[in-house]
């Protein structure tokens, strides 16, 4: 089952569904992709990128930082979302606007009108970074679907279920692809392979991940 999304103009997206509630958009943020970098940029400005402890006490591989009312934080203590940023004591960066607009189109063209997201974890995946299969939980509502925008070097993306052993779909993810899961599968298993080393002309050695959610 496939159907093509206008996003904008004459823009063709691919809407790949990828269970109930699920959909992958295949190059939804191509065109903003410079913008967004940008912005990331200015985040990390902010708020550099720091590699944070698991309650486990190991370092997670991808470096992450926030942005928006709330950030998701985790140390030795727990996950949890922050209003400030625990290494520098200050309020995380603004949520900016093309983030909200996008997650906005991008929840509407997978079925989920007026998102509005007051938190954004930024992830920054290098050559053998990964991410592995977990639940996005720590958030009050789960009547609000997760939005997640890809940049910058490919990545497998694994998509499973509500329980930690079943089986998942394999998902190659690439530069300007979004994924929006919600509804039935909003508390699904999710994670990211291993990344390849490679090179991309936007963002060089690096994956860059937005995601995107209603965390208070
Ligand atoms: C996440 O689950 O927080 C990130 C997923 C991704 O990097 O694609
Ligand atoms: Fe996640």
């Amino acid at each position: 089952m496939r159907d093509l999304f206008e996003p904008s103009g004459d823009q063709e997206v691919l809407h790949e569904p990828l269970g109930e509630g699920a959909v992958l958009l295949r190059g939804f943020a191509a065109a903003r992709s410079a913008t967004l970098l940008a912005a990331i940029d200015s985040i990390a400005d902010a708020a550099p990128f720091r590699r944070m402890i698991t309650p486990g006490g190991f370092e997670m591989s991808v470096a992450m930082t926030n942005c928006g009312t709330a950030g998701w934080v985790t140390d030795r203590k727990g996950y949890r979302y922050t209003t400030h940023d625990p290494d520098s004591g200050k309020p995380w960066p603004r949520l900016p606007r093309e983030f909200l607009d996008l997650a906005e189109a991008a929840a509407v063209a997978a079925g989920f009108p007026g998102f509005l997201p007051d938190a954004c974890l930024v992830n920054r995946y290098e050559p053998g970074a990964r991410l592995s299969l977990h639940q996005d939980r720590d958030e009050a509502d789960y009547g609000h679907p997760i939005v997640s925008v890809s940049l910058g070097l490919p990545a497998t993306f694994q998509f499973g279920g509500p329980k930690r052993s079943d089986p998942v779909k394999k998902v190659a993810l690439r530069h300007g692809d979004v994924v929006v899961w919600g509804g039935a599968s909003r508390l699904f298993h999710h994670g990211v392979l291993t990344l390849k080393d490679g090179e991309h002309p936007s963002t060089g050695r690096r994956r860059f991940n937005l995601t995107m959610r209603k965390a208070l």
